[in-house]
């Protein structure tokens, strides 16, 4: 990872419009609304109730919907809107464990915010924050490297620099990251922006040493003056960065050797990876192990278990929730271990769902496992001189896979927490991962392959970790990912944070709209002027031709066309994965909540058919050149004659020329209703050859 220092444009002209600020409580967001206001900008504030959270703050929902209606409403009282501030993350700071007061309330009023979004469109949503990343060290002459490795187009003697510099510089100087519990709204903007395209969440994190008055000029640059295209940013100083991921050379192999006098602490002992990981532990040297999970070992691993202990290494399983620190504490002290050496926090729990829709008490709960393991761990061992104090992270946090936002927020957690320590000159690491082979279950596997990951070895991993280990590093991502095929689940959009990997270049050298320009205009085109059953048709044979690969069928897989697309199989991150594809195809952002709401193939039709007919009404019917193609999948009418020109997308345009010149348009909408019912009639063949 590394920052990279991003240009400022000039200011635009302003033309006057309304921005909705989430106000802090410190100040920052209401100098912010002085200088909006004096840009000819209007400005509606939102303040933190304050309000503290209940006994336990993580059942507490009520403030979260006060926030939602609040929104709601400033958004219905004014137009145009220009984007939205979420400033709340401001006031997140000491104690910097998780579910602080001020954590909470901002992760709460995030995840409300995201339940109004698909009702209405409240971007550019800024999401600001202060010392919840770490800028500093190798980063950003790493970033320098690869800018000027670009201009020479000669990325090898940059990266030869930069490892050069990495193995030189270790362990990784960092500034302090004051607010880790404010990561935490990264990992969540950066799913946002996977779930709800429209929102286009950016994510600004101001200077920690920097005054409110600096910090609101900070934010004020990044809302007016910056590069539109970042959407992950740090102030620091007079300086703006933007969040690059830079492909480093694995290091040499390393081996530790551990100290059998002392006792290793895996949470998440009982787990894919935490057993893996006690085994190279007791591999290393260890011969006291503590296993920490809330369940008893089942039989494979009480057989592992049996065979490290064969080998003279003494496994303890203690079972206790690392999210509640009493318990844990308990735990260990049980467990009667030497004094601890090294901590590997590799417990953790994802639920999927939309952030649209998760309930604080579920994303609570796996911020609970993660995050508050994580810090629970730091707080009982910060005075232990350990070796090493590892956290299990992954890539979702970093790259933000739809569905995954409450466990994108506690992996971004565990990365400013390693951050946070490692100022504090206490041991840290945070690995971000991809995925591991390690015992993968199918779903993980789909879904891997889904989003472009790539399962590497176990052997591979463990390798990594102790290469990383050894080098002193705080944070690094190690994963093997298929970037072709993740930047087909993007929709083809290259995000700034992959700009400047090596891998890309040649897929980056074709500007970006190519993909979707590409994608949609035949597509489009051939869609223009049918009439409404022809339309119908071919929209739902589309549809439900996409349906059947996104559950991994092939695409003539005959789907019930009525039936819930739930009841055949379809998740929340497959409603996503049809919507991304569905978007792609058509060359436009759908709210991420599409699948849930047109639930049927025969629904979701429906509705692109209204969404689509300005659009082509607005395009030139397909030249006759392009036709015979499509025909070929439709078949001709029983008449044999040519359809009536009169089309849902024809008359479309005559009712918005009608509405244009105010005339009535009587019926229109029952006649428009009437023909979208129309229950597709389609023969299999239309699926087969993939109509449209
Ligand atoms: N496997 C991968 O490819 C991969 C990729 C990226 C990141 N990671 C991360 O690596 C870590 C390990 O992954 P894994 O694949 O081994 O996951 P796993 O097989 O699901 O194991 C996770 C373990 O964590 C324990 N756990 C969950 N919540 C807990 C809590 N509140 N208190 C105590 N223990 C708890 C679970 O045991 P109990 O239910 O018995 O408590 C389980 O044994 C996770 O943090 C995961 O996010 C894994």
């Amino acid at each position: 990872m590394s920052w990279a220092p991003v240009a400022s444009e000039a200011p635009a002209p302003a033309a006057a419009g309304t921005w909705i600020v989430l106000a802090d409580a410190g100040g920052i967001c209401e100098a912010l609304v002085d200088r909006l206001r004096a840009d000819g900008h209007t400005c509606v504030c939102i303040a933190r109730t304050g309000d503290t959270p209940g006994e336990d703050s993580r059942e507490n929902n009520a403030q979260a919907e006060a926030i939602a209606a609040a929104v709601a409403a400033a958004r219905t009282a004014l137009a145009p809107l220009t984007g939205t501030v979420f400033g709340w993350g401001l006031d997140v700071a000491a104690p910097p464990g998780p579910f602080s007061p001020g954590q909470v309330e901002a992760a709460r009023g995030l995840l409300a915010l995201a339940g109004v979004l698909p009702a209405c469109s409240l971007g550019p949503l800024w999401i600001a924050t202060r010392g919840a990343v770490a800028v500093g060290g190798s980063d950003v002459p790493d970033a320098r490297d690869a800018r000027d490795a670009r201009d020479a187009r000669d990325a090898r003697d940059a990266r030869d620099a930069r490892d050069a510099r990495d193995a030189r510089d270790a362990p990784d100087a960092l500034d302090a990251v004051d607010a880790p519990g404010a990561a935490a709204l990264w990992g969540m903007g950066r799913v946002l922006g996977r779930e709800q395209p429209d929102a286009a969440p950016r994510l600004v994190d101001l200077d920690p040493a920097g005054s409110v008055v600096a910090n609101a000029a900070q934010l004020h640059r990044a809302l007016t003056a910056i590069d539109r295209g970042e959407d992950q940013l740090a102030a620091r100083g007079d300086r703006m960065l933007g969040l690059r991921l830079h492909r480093t050379r694995a290091d040499r192999a390393h081996t530790l050797a551990l100290a059998a006098d002392a006792g290793y602490l895996v949470t998440g002992g009982l787990g894919r990876l935490g057993l893996a990981v006690a085994e190279w532990l007791v591999a290393r040297g260890a011969r006291h192990v503590i296993l920490v999970a809330r369940s008893r070992p089942g039989e494979e691993a009480a057989r592992r278990i049996a065979a490290l202990e064969a080998q003279g290494a003494r496994v303890a399983v203690a079972s206790a929730d690392v999210g509640d620190l009493a318990a844990l504490r308990e735990a260990i002290a049980a467990a009667g271990v030497p004094a601890l050496r090294g901590v590997i926090h590799a417990a953790g729990q994802a639920h999927q769902a939309l952030l649209a829709g998760e309930p604080w008490q579920d994303f609570a709960q796996v911020l609970g496992a993660k995050a508050a393991g994580a810090w629970n761990l730091h707080e009982l061992t910060r005075d232990q001189p350990l070796d090493f104090f590892v956290m299990f992270s992954s890539i979702a946090g970093l790259l933000g896979f739809g569905g995954m936002g409450s466990y994108a927020a506690a992996n971004s957690y565990l990365d400013a927490l390693a951050a946070h320590r490692r100022a504090r000159g206490l041991p840290a690491l945070s690995v971000a991962w991809g995925l591991w082979a390690q015992d993968l279950v199918p779903a993980l596997a789909a879904h891997g392959a889904r989003v472009g990951l790539v399962p590497f070895a176990t052997a591979g991993g463990l390798a990594a970790l102790e290469a990383l280990i050894a080098r002193g590093a705080t944070h690094a991502v190690v994963a093997s990912v298929d970037w072709p095929r993740h930047l087909q689940d993007r929709g083809g959009d290259v995000p700034p944070l992959l700009r400047d990997l090596r891998d890309l270049r040649e897929t980056m050298a074709a500007p970006p709209s190519a993909h979707a320009a590409a994608a949609d205009r035949p597509l489009l085109s051939s869609l223009s002027g049918l009439s409404d059953q022809d339309l119908a048709d071919r929209l739902a044979a589309h549809v439900a031709g996409t349906a059947s690969e996104t559950l991994g069928y092939p695409r003539y897989h005959a789907l019930p066309r009525q039936r819930g697309l739930f009841d055949l199989g379809f998740d929340s991150l497959l409603a996503m994965d049809l919507r991304r594809r569905l978007a792609r195809d058509f060359g436009r952002a759908f709210p991420a909540t599409l699948v849930f709401d047109h639930p049927t193939i025969e629904r979701l039709a429906a509705h692109l058919a209204s969404c689509l007919a300005d659009e082509l009404c607005a395009r030139p019917t397909a030249p006759a050149l392009e036709r015979p193609q499509v025909r070929a999948a439709v078949p001709a009418p029983a008449s044999g004659g040519s359809r009536p020109a009169s089309g849902f997308a024809a008359r479309r345009c005559r009712a918005d020329r009608d509405r244009r010149h105010r005339l009535p348009v009587p019926g229109r909408r029952r006649r428009s209703r009437h023909v979208l019912a129309a229950p597709a009639r389609r023969p299999r063949r239309d699926l087969r050859d993939g109509a449209v």
